[in-house]
């Protein structure tokens, strides 16, 4: 694990950097922001305050921004910059960062979500503020600017203690020659040198001008003034903070400090779950999709890769919790096979990147045909996103590493949330166990990701084999499938996914001393089944590694290596149950010295046939 001071995890949505102090701001600000590049963005802005308070922003890239509208052409030297990846409205020139309110007088940059934006909104309107955006973010300007009588700082503080949801935010106001900075469960880092003072959501964008760094923790706020912080409380109390010497090299940061973004993005899972639910789920489920669900008969879901597995599970969830009719099929099959839909079905198409042509022909067909569709997407405003009727951001942040992991495990919480949603629409009751499983994934995913180190050490055991079998049953069939896509596409090791079952039907001819088998087989229907298939592995000398429940002893009987996981209702377990296998295929691949975060033949996106 990295250095604590290091972790940007739970910041994995957008960039944010801030300066003041002798020099011209612009330019400083636009360098800072160009080394947050490379965690994904879709639009940029800069908000820079003289004799008055000048914003330009854009969506696209930074270059692509600058070159359209020339940051430098902003003078003054305190300002505050922004890279966005959309999560409330797309991306697009009035939504990216920074916001101001009604006056013009302030400008605010925030990384996090608003939960309870939409009841602010409403109440800010109805005292006569008018919103320019589709944006959670713009809340908290027109908050601010409602506050304001005089004292900044108490202005933003008030303004805090009314949201709820998560935040780091700078602004800027024309009245003070300060930044204002704030964080609650979104990094915001304050670099001082002499008589400047930078801010950032990462250590990375400042590095280069400073090496001394005051952390901000969750409900706390500083004023920044050139060569001079003040930290305190939302209710004023002054805090004394540590300035910290970071000992860390710039790769080491932008990736917080893991070797890859892949493990990285592995470990950002507990924050990226809490992500998707956020706002969503309580005693009853959220979603704001358009249009009603009630009246639909059958669902067809089609995706590819990594997404179409979440399909197969959300079939599961879907039947078994909505109990509505539910099939799956790969978006490039269905796109081909004249597929009998109609105005009674509704086609969900999920995709992490939301621009996968198969996936977006198969949207376009089912369209074509009458159905309804819904998309569960991770890029706010991508194509797919656009064309869907309606859909369900699982709000993961920008995913790098090639291998889909954080995508994949909120893509599962989205499903159970549209399950429940389903059975809710259709005037059912909820089983309120599964909603307070659901809530508890992000403990039980931070308590499996803590035993990384026995999972490498099963991973360097290992390695050397040249093919892999993964079992598991029912709604962990496709954990199987996961579990094997993750460990070729990195390792290029060959691996297969069954379902236990079916071992008997052919699979079984292949095991032998130098077959690693692979069994899901955590407590749950089919646990007994499960080791039958076990015991018939061993008497053929194949070699077990099992995910297996804690508590569960006889497991070790059969098993060569056991991986531990926490006690979950089946209806969750996929998303426990994936963790060590995203682990296991990782240092796997690392082990063969393989470029995990690239590998061969394989591209993030696939928008072509
Ligand atoms: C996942 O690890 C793969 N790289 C790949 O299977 C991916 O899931 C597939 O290409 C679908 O992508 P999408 O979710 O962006 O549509």
């Amino acid at each position: 694990m990295p250095n604590k001071s290091l972790l940007i995890l739970g910041d994995i949505m957008c960039g944010i950097v801030g300066y003041i102090g002798p020099r011209k701001a612009s330019p400083i600000l636009l360098k800072c922001l160009k080394r947050l590049e490379y965690r994904g963005y879709d639009s940029a802005g800069m908000a820079v305050l003289n004799s008055s308070l000048d914003v330009i922003k854009d969506s696209g890239k930074i270059d692509e921004v600058d070159t359209k509208h020339d940051f430098s052409k902003l003078g003054g030297k305190i300002g505050i910059a922004h890279t966005r990846w959309a999560t409330h409205g797309e991306p697009n020139m009035v939504n990216a960062h920074p916001h101001t309110a009604c006056n013009g007088d302030l400008a605010l940059v925030h990384n996090g979500i608003i939960e309870n934006y939409s009841t602010l909104r409403d109440l800010l309107e109805s005292e006569g503020h008018t919103f320019q955006t589709d944006t959670d973010t713009e809340v908290l300007a027109h908050l601010i600017e409602k506050f304001y009588t005089g004292n900044f700082m108490g202005a933003v503080s008030k303004a805090l203690i009314k949201v709820r949801g998560t935040y780091g935010i700078a602004v800027i106001h024309r009245n003070h020659e300060e930044i204002i900075v704030a964080r609650n469960g979104s990094p915001l880092i304050i670099g001082v040198k002499d008589d400047e003072t930078f801010t950032a959501s990462d250590a990375s964008a400042i590095l280069e001008h400073t090496k001394k760094m005051i952390y901000l923790e969750d409900k706390e706020i500083a004023s920044i003034k050139a060569g001079k912080v003040t930290v305190k409380n939302l209710f004023d109390k002054k805090i004394d903070k540590e300035v910290e010497e970071i000992g860390w090299d710039l790769d080491q940061i932008e990736k917080g400090g893991f070797k890859h973004f892949m493990l990285k993005e592995i470990f950002e899972q507990p924050e990226s779950l809490r992500n998707v639910m956020r706002g969503r789920i309580g005693k009853t489920i959220k979603l704001s999709v358009n249009g009603t669900l009630s009246d639909c008969r059958r669902i067809i879901i089609v995706a590819c890769g990594t997404s179409w597995h979440s399909a197969l599970i959300g079939r599961y969830l879907i039947e078994s919790i909505a109990e509505i009719p539910t099939e799956v099929d790969y978006a490039s099959e269905f796109r081909y096979r004249e597929p009998l839909v109609g105005k009674n079905d509704l086609v969900v198409v999920i995709s992490q990147s939301g621009e996968t042509a198969d996936t977006l022909a198969a949207l376009k067909e089912a369209k074509k045909r009458g159905a309804k569709t819904m998309g569960i997407i991770n890029v706010v405003g991508s194509t797919i996103a656009r064309e869907a009727d309606t859909g369900i951001y699982i709000h993961a942040g920008p995913e790098i590493g090639v291998a889909s992991t954080k995508a994949y495990t909120n893509q599962l919480v989205a499903l159970m949330l549209l399950a429940l949603d389903l059975r809710q629409s259709n005037g059912k009751t909820l089983d309120s166990n599964i909603i307070s499983e659901i809530r508890g994934l992000p403990e039980k995913v931070d308590h499996v990701l803590k035993q990384n180190k026995k999972i490498k050490a099963i991973a360097d055991a290992v390695a050397d084999h040249s093919n892999f079998l993964y079992l598991g049953r029912g709604i962990n069939y496709p954990t199987a499938l996961e579990g094997a896509l993750k460990l070729k596409e990195i390792s290029y090791i060959h691996a297969e996914g069954y379902p236990a079952a079916e071992m008997k039907h052919g699979p079984i001819a292949l095991i032998d001393e130098n077959m690693p088998i692979v069994f899901i087989a955590n407590k749950g229907k089919g646990y007994d089944k499960i080791i039958s298939n076990m015991e018939e592995v061993k008497a053929r000398r194949g070699k077990i590694i099992a995910i297996a429940t804690e508590g569960d002893m006889d497991i070790k009987r059969l098993a060569d290596w056991v991986i531990r996981v926490p006690e979950t209702m089946d209806e969750v377990s996929p998303v426990v149950n994936i963790i060590p296998l995203q682990l296991l295929a990782y240092y796997i691949a690392d082990r063969k010295g393989l470029d995990v975060d690239k590998p061969r033949n394989l591209a993030k996106s696939v928008t072509v046939e």
